[in-house]
C-alpha cells in the first residue's frame, strides 16, 4: 500500500463552485458567472496539462442541478455545448482524451451527440485525460451500476460470489479511471454534493475560499502544494512509525 505523500497528484478532481456568488458580488446575473466559469475551466485545463497532471475530472452539472430554474439550466446546457464546440479541437491537438461520466439517458440529443463526438474524437489520445462529470450524481452512478450487475447476474454472466470492490468498480462510469488523489472544491463550501462518493473514499480534500471564476493556475498550484504536505495513510501507519 502506498502511504505517505510528498507526491504530485496524478488525478485531480474539482467541484467548480461559486459562479453564482461571483456574479452576485459584481451585481451581474448568474449566467455571467457561469460564462466566467468556463474561462476558469479553460485556464485550469491548460495549467493542469503544464503541471503534468495525468487526470483532471471536473464537476460540470450534477443530477441535482436540474432543480434550478429552467432558464439557468438552459444557460448551463448552452455553455456545455459552446465549450465542446469551441475547445474540442484544441483539446484534441494537445493530446487530451475526453471522457464523460454521468447519466446519459434522457439528455437532449444534441448534447448527447456532442459528448459522444468529444469521446470518439479523442479516444486514442494518451497525453492526459479530462473527465467531465455531467448529469452526474454519485448515488445515481452506484444505483445504475448495481442494476447492471443484477442484470448480469440474472443473465448468468456474473456470479454473486465474484462481486467484490474491483468488479463493482468496473460497472461504475469511472471504470478504468484511477481514483482521484486530490479533490478541490472552490467557494468555501465544505461538502461533496454527491461527487464521486465511491472513488474519493481516500482522496485528500482541499477547500479553497475563492469562487470558481477566480480559480486558475496559481490556485491550482497552491492546492497541489497543500496536497504534497499531507500524509496519506490509507488505513495503515506512516512508514516512519512502522516498527
Ligand atoms: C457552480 O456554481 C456551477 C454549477 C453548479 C453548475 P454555482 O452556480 O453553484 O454558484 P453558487 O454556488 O450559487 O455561487
Ligand atoms: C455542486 O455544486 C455541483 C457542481 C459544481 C456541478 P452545487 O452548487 O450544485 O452544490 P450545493 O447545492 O451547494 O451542494
Ligand atoms: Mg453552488
Amino acid at each position: 500500500m502506498r502511504t505517505g505523500s510528498r507526491m504530485k497528484p496524478d488525478h485531480i478532481a474539482i467541484i467548480m463552485d461559486g459562479n453564482g456568488r461571483w456574479a452576485k458580488s459584481r451585481g451581474l446575473p448568474r449566467a455571467a458567472g457561469h460564462r466566467a466559469g468556463v474561462e476558469a475551466l479553460r485556464a485550469t485545463v491548460r495549467a493542469a496539462g503544464e503541471l503534468g497532471v495525468g487526470w483532471l475530472t471536473v464537476y460540470a452539472f450534477s443530477s441535482e442541478n436540474w432543480s434550478r430554474p429552467k432558464s439557468e439550466v438552459s444557460d448551463l446546457m448552452g455553455l456545455l455545448k459552446l465549450f465542446i464546440r469551441r475547445d474540442l479541437a484544441e483539446l484534441h491537438n494537445s493530446g487530451v482524451r475526453v471522457r464523460v461520466i454521468g447519466r446519459r439517458e434522457g439528455l437532449d440529443p444534441e448534447i448527447e451527440g456532442l459528448l459522444h463526438e468529444a469521446e470518439a474524437l479523442t479516444a486514442l489520445n494518451r497525453k492526459s485525460n479530462l473527465v467531465i462529470a455531467f448529469n452526474y450524481g454519485g448515488r445515481d452512478e452506484i444505483a445504475r451500476a448495481s442494476r447492471r450487475i443484477a442484470e448480469d447476474v440474472a443473465a448468468g454472466k456474473l456470479s454473486a460470489e465474484n462481486i467484490g470492490e474491483e468488479r463493482f468498480a468496473e460497472y461504475l462510469d469511472t471504470a478504468g479511471i484511477p481514483d482521484p488523489d486530490l479533490v478541490i472544491r472552490t467557494s468555501g463550501e465544505q461538502r461533496m454534493s454527491n461527487f464521486l462518493p465511491w472513488q474519493a473514499a481516500y482522496s485528500e480534500l482541499v477547500f479553497v475560499p475563492c469562487f470558481w471564476p477566480d480559480f486558475g493556475r496559481a490556485e491550482l498550484m497552491n492546492a497541489v502544494e497543500v496536497f504534497s504536505s499531507r500524509e496519506r495513510r490509507f488505513g495503515g501507519v506512516a512508514a516512519r512509525d512502522a516498527s
